[in-house]
């Protein structure tokens, strides 16, 4: 693939099918040629200069291609829709309408989906079948002429070539093109291929044709779709009329909370953050946040439950820092430990306590942990090669060593990780080992270790995991990497390190040692529990009694599955493990990773001085939660969800419902006499609140937010259908139905207002503040499958009402974006590969052709305006000049409107109507 500028502004709709064909090539093995060129997209009027031809060079010249001023040919598999693109808008109209738009798209958006992210590009087939069939058909039919006329190289290369055996052959020719395939490969396999992900990512999934018969489609049936029935009605009214200050009150916490008798007894951990950097977004989502919405949902459930985490302290990471900023290890602890103390506060999370790992109880459970092992025999000793850096004069801890991996060969492994292949590796194994600080290559010494016995606990462990995989809320990727873990066979693992900042190996024979990081960090857990509580045991040896949450991102899975519960179940002291272990996936920034080094990305410090309220912050990174699959944060995303889903959504409905009770009922909650719509209204809100904790017991955090936002959205449709600002100008029965309305309403917002406490906790105060709710309603909960109660009861004061988000303005989101290295094209490094940057291009061009749901509402509304305003008219027998110049106006809102909603303009009028 080759080209050399490009025209952004030029390229539109074909942008989808280029990347599906460009996909589906790879994972054929193949890969297709073509070429842009900016002269292509010189225009003249709405036509374009090109000439059609055929390339001189290939060995059977019958392939279709562009020549162009330059001389270069274009020649490709997508010349068809470029050449579509710029054939006069009749032709273009016709076939993007009638074959993309309508039918083909959604598949190839669908096969794009399955191949980039779901790494199912073998299966693409499946879904592009059925529409090419039809293509195909119509296609022979001839009733498209211009398809018709270039089939030779036809519309759906990439899947032609499933069907058609001379295409394929053709295709094979140029796949077998040294240019096309290394060029492919560069793209295909780097950045270009990330860059498309990430954009996918943020982009909703599209709606699987054929879920149905495979697996259950993700939730979010749409709107109004699911039928309530009678019975439902009536267990919702009944639910309605109950009395929430019945049931017991959610507890306020007494600090120290312990295990309590016949109570659900959850521990909850975040992993230990590093102490040493300041986290970025990625981190924050990855566990504290996610850890802090589980514990607040936990508590409103009345669940017992101790939320406890704090800062990683030991290792060279915080040796090196110290020595960078001339401190001391143990001030550069402190001085970090505050600074995460700092972020985690402002993102508003509640520890029940946010301990470190540098304490007198780390280092009497750590040891007292290693001795119980040693008497087991669960240690080893061995002579180790260690990796050590003359030029540094130290030994090199994994981490700062980098090098091939010996396993997959990729070049940027770390000393004790691949993070291609996953694999752990001992730093002596990597291939071209260099130091990470001066870039040495380091020398081998050797000196006396001590080892875990993995493989002698290996049956132990596999009875344990065995049991907690199944009867726990693993993630997937959880269990994926622990079973990968166990396939490939445990090897003992060194757990001492020649280095200082640690806690001390108490053995004599390893007196100038220390605890490896990743031996002593998890029993952070433990000591961090212990300084809170002198009771520590009752958490940690308690099993029976207990259910440990561990939250993490992906990369600490073995160690949380494996390592880990290989001590504790070495120790024989009956400890607490893991029952449910919930690793996140990475978030990416924008369409690259988040980097200190490179200045890019959002980092926990900064966040607040953005202006943006911690909870937006909160809300948009739960909404993008890396939850099954790898996600990003993205600034444009983030105003867009804020502006329609906060605002636009949330937002706006509970602001209404408060703003009716007070202009239309003095700020009284109105009398309500439930009608069949608003008993149906509850039965859907109560079933969404049910899905909401089905969810959230599962730890579906990303997807049980969108069940709040289906309510709010349920009820600005009911307010919008019922539209109690008129009738509270009508007679009496009209007035009471504004009343129920508004009664209705308001209920849903209060009970919004405790759905969203996990999420964000300053908004569910503000709402409830605002409707003056009584403390009960967050007790609504608390019972099995919760319900949808009517706490605000007629008579209710409500307090004062006002907006709860702001719009995130275009420019301060740009500005923001500068700010922190959002330029992603700048960011990606081999930018030489102007490919890439045509990917990216394509990608943005197709967000801004996207579907923009706000700007849908306005236009609606403007074509609804503009159709009366025509009858009208037509009606008054008005001048036909006038009524052609209106009718023109109508015409155009459609179809802006219908490119606001993502569907194909309509077909241009026949001639004879337009005039
Ligand atoms: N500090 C590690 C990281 O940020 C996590 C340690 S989790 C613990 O990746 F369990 F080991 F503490
Ligand atoms: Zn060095």
């Amino acid at each position: 693939m080759f080209f050399s500028r490009n025209n952004k502004a030029n390229l539109k709709l074909p942008n989808l099918v280029q990347l599906v064909q460009k996909l589906a090539h790879v994972h054929n093995n193949l890969v297709c040629c073509c070429a842009f060129h900016s002269d292509l997209f010189k225009q003249t009027n709405d036509h374009l200069f090109f000439s059609e031809t055929v390339v001189p060079f290939l060995s059977r010249p019958a392939l279709p291609a562009l020549l162009l001023p330059s001389g270069l040919h274009l020649f490709s598999s997508n010349a068809i829709c470029q050449s579509d693109f710029f054939k006069p808008n009749a032709i273009r109209s016709i076939v993007i309408n009638r074959c993309f738009v309508l039918f083909v798209q959604p598949a190839l958006l669908e096969a794009l989906h399955m191949a980039v992210l779901q790494g199912k590009g073998s299966e693409v087939s499946k879904v592009l079948q059925g529409p090419l069939n039809y293509l195909d058909q119509s296609l022979s039919k001839g009733n498209m002429p211009y398809l018709t006329g270039v089939q030779y190289q036809n519309l759906l290369f990439s899947c032609c070539i499933l069907y058609f055996p001379s295409v394929k052959s053709w295709f094979d020719r140029v796949a077998a093109m040294h240019s096309c395939q290394s060029a492919a490969q560069k793209v295909l396999q780097g950045k270009g291929l990330q860059g498309m992900k990430s954009y996918m990512q943020r982009q909703p999934a599209p709606r699987s044709s054929h879920c149905r018969d495979t697996q259950p489609c993700n939730s979010n049936p749409a709107e109004g779709e699911r039928a309530v029935s009678e019975e439902e009605m009536e267990a919702a009214v009944l639910t309605w009329s109950k009395d929430l200050n019945a049931g017991p009150l959610a507890a306020d916490r007494q600090h120290p909370i312990l295990p309590q008798e016949g109570k659900r007894n959850i521990l909850v951990t975040s992993a230990l953050p590093y102490v040493n950097n300041v986290p970025h977004l990625g981190n924050i989502i990855g566990c504290v946040l996610s850890a802090d919405v589980f514990s607040r949902y936990g508590r409103l459930r009345g669940w017992n439950l101790l939320f406890v985490c704090g800062t990683d302290e030991y290792g060279t990471a915080t040796e090196n820092k110290a020595r960078e900023e001339g401190l001391t290890p143990q001030q550069i602890c402190d001085k970090y430990h505050a600074v995460h103390s700092s972020i985690y506060k402002w993102f508003q999370i509640d520890f029940d306590f946010f301990g470190r790992t540098t304490t007198e109880k780390q280092t009497e459970i750590a040891q007292n942990i290693f001795w119980r092992l040693h008497e087991h025999g669960f240690l080893v000793e061995d002579t180790v090669e260690q990796l050590r850096c003359e030029n540094c004069q130290r030994f090199l801890a994994d981490r700062f060593v980098e090098g091939t991996c010996p396993h997959c060969s990729y070049p940027e492994a770390r000393g004790d990780q691949c993070d291609k292949c996953g694999r752990l590796i001992n730093a002596v194994e990597l291939r071209e080992p260099q130091c990470k600080v001066c870039r040495q290559t380091p020398v081998i010494r050797s000196s006396k270790h001590l080892f875990l016995d993995l493989p002698k606990l290996e049956n132990q462990l596999e009875q344990w995991l065995e049991k907690s995989t199944s009867t726990g809320d693993w993630t997937v990727n959880a269990k994926q990497i622990t079973r990968s873990w166990l396939r490939d066979g445990l090897k003992p693992r060194c757990i001492t390190r020649d280095l200082q900042w640690g806690t001390p190996v108490p053995h004599p024979d390893f007196k100038e040692k220390v605890f490896y990081v990743w031996f002593d960090a998890p029993i952070g857990y433990l000591s961090i529990t212990a300084n809170y509580t002198d009771k520590w045991e009752k958490w940690w040896k308690n099993p029976q009694q207990v259910e440990l949450y561990n939250f993490m991102a992906k990369d600490n899975v073995p160690f949380h599955s494996v390592v880990f519960p290989c001590s504790l179940l070495g120790a024989q002291d009956n400890y607490t493990l893991v029952s449910h272990l919930v690793a996140t996936e990475y978030l990416n920034y924008e369409d690259t990773k988040f980097s200190k080094s490179r200045g890019v990305g959002v980092f926990g410090d900064m966040a607040k001085d953005t202006g943006i309220p911690s909870d937006v912050w909160r809300f948009y990174l739960l909404y993008v939660r890396p939850e099954g699959q790898d996600s990003a944060f993205s600034w444009a995303d983030m105003a867009l969800k804020n502006n329609s889903e906060l605002l636009n959504n949330l937002g706006n409905f509970i602001n209404r419902a408060g703003m009716f009770v007070t202009k239309f009922f003095e700020g009284c909650v109105p009398a309500m006499e439930l009608q069949q719509e608003d008993k149906k209204l509850l039965a859907v809100v109560g079933w969404e609140l049910q899905q909401y904790i089905q969810l959230m017991d599962k730890v579906k955090i990303r997807d049980a937010l969108k069940h709040i936002l289906n309510i709010s959205r349920h009820g600005n449709q009911y307010i919008q259908v019922n539209e109690p600002w008129k009738k509270i100008k009508g007679g009496d029965t009209e007035r009471q139905r504004a009343g129920t309305v508004t009664g209705v309403s308001v209920n849903i917002a209060c009970l919004l207002s405790v759905m969203l406490f996990p999420y964000m906790p300053s908004v569910s105060h503000t709402i409830r503040d605002q409707l003056n709710a009584p403390q009960s309603c967050i007790n609504t909960m608390l019972q099995g499958s919760g319900s949808f109660v009517c706490t605000l009861r007629a008579g209710h004061r409500i307090g004062t009402v006002s907006p709860l988000f702001q719009k995130l303005e275009v420019d301060q989101i740009e500005a923001l974006k500068k700010r922190f290295g959002g330029q992603q094209l700048r960011a990606l490094p081999a930018l030489s590969l102007p490919l890439c940057q045509l990917l990216l291009l394509l990608l943005e061009v197709a967000a801004v052709n996207g579907v923009d749901p706000e700007k849908a509402k306005q236009l609606a509304q403007a074509v609804a305006e503009q159709g009366d305003k025509v009858r009208a008219l037509k009606a008054q027998k008005a001048e036909k000049a006038v009524i052609t110049a209106e009718v023109a106006k109508l015409l155009d809102l459609k179809k802006q409107l219908a490119a606001a909603e993502g569907k194909s303009p309509e077909p241009a009028p026949q001639k004879s109507k337009k005039k």
